[in-house]
């Protein structure tokens, strides 16, 4: 049995997740090894502003005794965002160490990118996804006055950074072989070096994956510019973010990729995400594109040892887009639930003929 944690969150993210679990559990209706049980927690900025604070204190000893976590979105414009973020997601990331942040993209059937045709272009980032420019080391002093001054501490650790690259030459191994580290150690003249140092001493074991490093600005250009060339990309938490979303968004809608937060030990749960927020502007009008969602669904269930379900989940997915299925930020006019539905029944369908 598979125990999955399901936190909607905020804005569209119940939505979202909603649509998500109808297909996970089309795929597992007729696989007797995919025994799947949600069960949902209500957190967010609805519950802070009822408790002020976004989930309970002891959320990450509950959360702990679920194989995975299913989260929606978090934010919502009643609560700043990083109030919001450091009350629940990154916590999260952080207490189950959760280093890896996987964000594969790829354009598929029925998306139309403005850069690339279907199939051409295809690139997962490792972002490093616990230490980095993400840190609380830091403060604000002489508040309010002309003086004010704010520092936050850039943490990267030898640990931290080794594990990321590490992993990040493990997936090229497993895909195309290419490798390119993002980094700014023109710029940044302390970390980014370290970085740079340790992604070279990690390759000199992976002999067999061509690997480079870029600074992030020349590469978000040529991401651009030139998506085919890039199959795996590594880049620290800040980083690794932004130039997801730029792969993200040039596969065709940001409302497609996934996002997987694991921790590749499997000491805690992963999580699992679409990489979009909580979209206030559309929220509660049925009309959010679910296919991040599902994508991420899909991640899980590959993740927990299920591979052939998840590939029946993401071919529905990609079938459901391909027929012209669509949500309007794709250029469709179909509804959350329309597009679930239709993923759903294609699911069915790949079930029967399983
Ligand atoms: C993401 C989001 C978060 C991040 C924000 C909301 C804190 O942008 O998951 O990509 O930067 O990690
Ligand atoms: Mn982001």
């Amino acid at each position: 049995m598979v125990e999955v944690a399901v936190i909607g969150g905020d804005g569209i993210g119940p939505e979202v997740v909603g649509a998500g679990i109808r297909v996970l559990e089309a795929a597992a209706e007729d696989d007797p090894s995919l025994d799947l049980e949600f069960t949902e927690f209500p957190w967010g900025c609805e519950y802070y502003l009822e408790h002020g604070r976004m989930m309970p204190d002891d959320a990450l000893e509950t959360l702990a005794a679920f194989d995975v976590l299913y989260l929606g979105a978090v934010g919502w414009p009643t609560v700043p965002d990083h109030v919001s973020l450091w009350g629940l997601l990154l916590p999260i990331r952080r207490g189950f160490d959760q280093y890896v942040n996987l964000r594969p993209t790829r354009v598929l059937r029925g998306v139309e990118s403005p850069l690339s045709e279907a199939g051409t272009l295809d690139i997962t980032v490792v972002r490093e996804n616990t230490e980095g420019e993400y840190s609380d080391s830091g403060g604000r002093i002489y508040r309010g006055t002309p003086h004010e001054i704010a520092i936050q501490d850039s943490v990267f650790t030898r640990r931290g950074v080794e594990r990321i690259v590490r992993y990040a030459y493990e997936e090229a191994g497993r895909r195309r072989g290419l490798l390119v580290g993002a980094t700014k150690s023109n710029g940044i003249s302390i970390t980014m070096p370290f970085f740079d140092e340790i992604f070279r001493e990690v390759g000199d074991g992976y002999q067999d994956v061509e690997a480079s490093l870029m600074h992030a600005d020349a590469l978000a250009a040529r991401l651009v510019l030139d998506p085919g060339s890039f199959d795996v990309v590594v880049g620290s938490n800040l980083l690794g973010d932004i130039l997801s979303e730029v792969t993200a968004a040039i596969s065709g809608a940001i409302g497609i990729a996934p996002s997987a937060n694991l921790n590749p030990e499997g000491a805690y749960p992963s999580l699992f995400e679409p990489i979009h927020g909580s979209a206030p502007d559309i929220a509660g009008k049925g009309v959010a594109n679910p296919s991040g969602a599902i994508w991420a669904g899909a991640l899980m269930l590959d993740h927990t040892g299920h591979p052939e379900a998840g590939q029946r989940v993401l071919t529905a997915l990609e079938d459901t887009l391909a027929d012209g299925v669509k949500t309007g930020d794709l250029g469709g006019s179909a509804t959350t639930d329309e597009v679930t539905g239709a993923v759903v029944e294609r699911v069915r369908n790949a079930n029967a003929g399983s």
